[in-house]
């Protein structure tokens, strides 16, 4: 299977949200990282076929998915950033409606229900409504709703916003069990949530898809870019304004600052291998614009 986007581009009135996006996507997971506005979301409902291009198009197997239509999206699972619930809907209410739409068959939704409430964590759940959820439920639910009917291509918007650190990698292993020979693609501000399931990463930013890499690859660009430096408290709340700082642990009362610099910042600073989160921070906050090209 192929998905493919060919020179996309979407306005909103004269502002440039997409700009000819060109990617080609096949089986395996696909992390979206990028800064708040990049793009991420419209890119997202443009392959759930929820919003049209403007120009350009995407290609399911070589056919335009706005021609193939009602069929495409009976392939596609969609969890959407924001989610909406009838006020009255239960969790199961919402599930069996959502298969209702699909035209799941009923005995093999009662079943798939079961299934996946158990796989969220929502099994004793159900039968309360979904309004009173907590946030994390929510997206639970959202992420049970959009695996519903198995789809080949499965796209969810921030699906880990608002989850625990426990879920979160149950999360992550749904997705792992489930990548195989389907498309997902999954949009975060959380770099550890793709890291390791993730096998091609696409870096989005100003309505363009800066790179399309492994993990490996991003990690090798940032080489030679990250640094530990010993300081105090006071000196940090100083140069954490001139600086990319990726991350600080408080030691006795030093800091060891995490840097993201590509000349040694100072003297006692000791280089150390990057992580793909300090990759994210070398592209978006210390590449300049120019070199992201
Ligand atoms: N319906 C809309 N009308 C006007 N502008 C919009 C609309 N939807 C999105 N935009 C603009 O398009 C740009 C991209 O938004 P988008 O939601 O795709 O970004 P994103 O990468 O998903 O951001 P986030 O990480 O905050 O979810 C932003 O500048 C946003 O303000
Ligand atoms: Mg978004």
């Amino acid at each position: 299977m192929e998905l493919k986007f060919e020179r996309v581009s979407k306005n909103y009135k004269d502002k440039k949200v997409l700009k000819d996006i060109s990617v080609t996507m096949g089986t395996g997971v696909y992390g979206l990282l990028g800064p708040n506005g990049a793009g991420k979301t419209t890119m997202i409902k443009m392959m759930a076929d929820v919003l049209r291009p403007d120009s350009g198009q995407i290609l399911y197997d070589g056919r335009n998915i706005r021609s193939i239509g009602d069929e495409y999206r009976a392939k596609v699972g969609y969890l959407p950033q924001e989610i909406s619930f009838y006020s009255n809907f239960t969790g199961r209410d919402y599930l069996e409606y959502s298969a209702a739409l699909k035209g799941m068959e009923k005995s093999y939704t009662k079943k798939r229900i079961e299934e996946l409430a158990y796989h969220v964590g929502l099994q004793n759940d159900l039968k309360r409504q979904c309004r009173a959820y907590s946030g994390g439920m929510q997206r639970r639910l959202g992420i049970a709703q959009a695996l519903l009917d198995n789809p080949e291509i499965l796209i969810l918007d921030e699906p880990t916003a608002g989850l625990d650190p426990l879920e979160r990698v149950k999360f992550r292993n749904i997705i792992s069990a489930y990548s195989n020979d389907r498309l997902v693609l999954l949009s975060t501000h959380i770099v550890s949530d793709i890291e390791h399931i993730a096998s091609k990463i696409m870096m989005m930013e100003y309505g363009v898809i800066r790179y399309v890499n492994t993990r490996e690859e991003y990690i090798k660009m940032a080489k030679n870019c990250v640094w530990i430096v010993k300081m105090s408290a006071e000196k940090l709340v100083k140069y954490q304004n001139n600086a990319v700082i990726s991350n600080v642990i408080a030691k006795e009362g030093v800091m060891e600052v995490r840097v993201i610099d590509d000349e040694k910042p100072f003297a006692n600073a000791v280089q150390t291998a990057p992580t793909l989160e300090d990759a994210y921070l070398y592209i978006f906050n210390y590449l300049p614009e120019k070199a992201r090209r």
